[in-house]
C-alpha cells in the first residue's frame, strides 16, 4: 500500500519533473523540462500531437495487457522509464524521454499513477458534482455566505435534473486552526475549491501543489500558478502592475514613492518591474516615508491602510489597489487626498474584500455562469481534467464591460483593469 507521502512525491515528479534527470539524445537535462504531464496530460490520459501518439499511463491502463505488449509490472515500469524498452521488448519512440531515477522515485511515480484515477474522479458522483469553499478561522463568514450565494446562483442556471444528470453541490470545507489543510481537504472530497478568500491567499500554493484546482479566487492570481489548475475571474497581478505603472506615467506623475508592507507575495517586485518597464522612476519607501513624496504607490500590510493614510501629504496623489482602500474612501476624501485605485475588470474584486453581499452575489453569478459552461463542455464523462479542459474555449460576457475569455487569457480570462479616480 502506497503511503500518502509516496503519492505526493510521485505527483511532484509527474507534474513538475522535479528531482529526476531526463536523457534526450544522449544528453542529461533537468527533468523539470520534461514532466510527464506535459505529454501525457494532467490526467495521464495521453493524447495526440501531430503524428505522435502519447499513450494513457494511468496504472490501471499500464497494468492491463494489450495486444501490443504484456502488462507492466513495477520492474518493467522502471525499466521502460530508464531504458525505453517496453514490456514487449520494443524500444519506445524517441519522443518518450529516458529518465534517470532511483527505485524510490519509480515507486513514487507508480503510486501516483495508481492514485490518479481516483484523484480525477474526486468530488464527482453519478448524480452530483461537489465544489468546496475553503473556510478557515479568517474566512469563515465570507466562505459560508459565498457557498450559499453560489448554490443559489447555480440553482438558477442548472435544471433540477442537472447537467448530464449531475447537479452541483457547494459546501464550505472547514480547516480549523491547527489542523492540516491537506487532511481537511481529503476528508471532504470536492473537484475544486472555488472563491478562495483574500485572507486565505497564502494557501493557494498548497492547494495547487496537492493537485486541487482553485477556481475564481477573490483576489488576483500571481500569474505564476499552475495554468491547468488555477483560473481567476480578474486580471492577474502582472497585468494589474502594468496598468498601475502605465496610469502613473499617463498622469505625468513624478516624485514617486513605492511603499509596501511586504506581504512577501511578490506584489512589490511585480510593481517595481512594471514601473521600470514603463520608464517611471521611483524610490522605495516604507510606512514612515510615505509622507515624503507627492505621489505614493501604496501596498499596505493587511489592516494597516488606515495608519498609512494619516501619514500622507495633503497634496499627495495616492495609487493603490481598490481592495486596500475602497473602504477608506470617505477618509481619503475628508483628508483631501486624491487617489487612483486599480480595480480588476469589475468592482466585484474590490467590493468582495469588504464582504458586501452584493459583491458576493455578483461573483457567484459569474462563477455559476462559467461553471455551467464548463460542465456542458466537459460532457457526460466528467473528470477533473475534462472540467478544466473546458477553459480552453470558454468565453463569456460576464458584465457589460467585462468579457472573460480564457482562450486569450488562460489564467484569468481578462487583463482588464479600471481605476476609481478622485
Ligand atoms: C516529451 C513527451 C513525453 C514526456 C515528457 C513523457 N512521455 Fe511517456 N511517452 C511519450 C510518447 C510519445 C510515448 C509513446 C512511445 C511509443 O509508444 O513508442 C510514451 C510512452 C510512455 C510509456 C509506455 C506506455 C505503454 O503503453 O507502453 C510510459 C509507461 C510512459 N510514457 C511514462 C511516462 C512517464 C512516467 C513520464 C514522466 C516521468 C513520461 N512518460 C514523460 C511521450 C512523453
Amino acid at each position: 500500500m502506497a503511503t500518502a507521502n509516496e503519492v505526493d512525491a510521485g505527483r511532484a515528479i509527474f507534474e513538475t519533473g522535479v528531482g529526476v534527470t531526463a536523457r534526450i539524445m544522449g544528453m542529461d537535462l533537468p527533468g523539470t523540462g520534461f514532466a510527464c504531464r506535459r505529454c501525457h496530460g494532467l490526467d495521464g490520459a495521453g493524447g495526440r500531437e501531430g503524428a505522435t501518439v502519447m499513450p494513457a499511463i494511468g496504472w490501471d491502463k499500464l497494468a492491463a495487457p494489450v495486444a501490443s505488449r504484456p502488462a507492466y509490472t513495477p520492474e518493467l515500469f522502471r525499466k521502460a522509464l530508464e531504458t525505453g524498452i517496453s514490456p514487449s521488448g520494443r524500444a519506445l519512440d524517441a519522443a518518450m524521454p529516458r529518465y534517470r531515477l532511483d527505485g524510490a522515485q519509480a515507486d513514487a511515480l507508480m503510486a501516483y499513477l495508481m492514485a490518479l484515477p481516483a484523484i480525477e474522479r474526486r468530488g464527482i458522483e453519478a448524480d452530483a458534482v461537489h465544489l468546496g469553499v475553503l473556510s478557515t478561522p479568517r474566512s469563515q463568514a465570507l466562505a459560508s455566505a459565498y457557498a450559499g450565494a453560489l448554490e443559489q446562483a447555480l440553482a438558477e442556471r442548472i435544471p433540477a435534473h442537472g447537467i448530464f444528470g449531475r447537479t452541483v453541490k457547494v459546501r464550505p470545507v472547514g480547516v480549523a486552526a491547527g489542523t492540516d489543510l491537506k487532511t481537511a481537504v481529503e476528508r471532504s472530497p470536492v473537484v475544486a475549491m472555488i472563491g478562495l478568500a483574500p485572507a486565505d491567499s497564502g494557501l493557494i500554493a498548497d492547494l495547487l501543489g496537492d493537485g486541487m484546482p482553485v477556481l475564481f479566487p477573490f483576489f488576483p492570481l500571481a500569474g505564476t500558478e499552475d495554468r491547468d489548475l488555477a483560473h481567476g475571474l480578474m486580471a492577474d497581478w502582472p497585468a494589474v502592475a502594468d496598468a498601475i505603472a502605465l496610469r502613473i506615467k499617463a498622469d505625468g506623475r513624478s516624485d514617486l514613492i513605492l511603499a509596501a508592507g511586504d506581504a512577501g507575495d511578490g506584489r512589490l517586485a511585480a510593481l517595481a518591474a512594471a514601473l521600470t518597464r514603463a520608464g517611471v522612476s521611483y524610490r522605495l519607501g516604507d510606512d514612515l516615508s510615505v509622507g515624503m513624496a507627492s505621489t505614493v504607490l501604496l501596498l499596505p500590510r493587511p489592516g494597516a491602510a488606515d495608519a498609512w493614510i494619516t501619514r500622507l501629504r495633503r497634496d499627495a496623489v495616492l495609487y493603490g489597489m481598490a481592495e486596500d482602500f475602497v473602504a477608506l474612501r470617505v477618509r481619503l476624501n475628508g483628508a483631501g487626498i486624491r487617489y487612483r485605485l486599480a480595480v480588476q475588470g469589475t468592482s466585484v474584486a474590490s467590493m468582495a474584500a469588504t464582504a458586501q453581499l452584493g459583491a458576493l452575489e455578483a461573483h457567484a453569478l459569474m462563477a455559476a455562469d462559467l461553471l455551467h459552461g464548463l460542465l456542458l463542455s466537459a460532457g457526460r464523462d466528467l473528470r477533473r481534467a475534462t472540467l478544466l479542459a473546458g477553459f480552453r474555449n470558454l468565453r463569456r460576457q460576464a458584465a457589460p464591460n467585462l468579457l472573460l475569455d480564457y482562450a486569450t487569457h488562460p489564467g484569468s480570462g481578462t487583463a482588464a483593469v479600471e481605476f476609481i479616480v478622485e
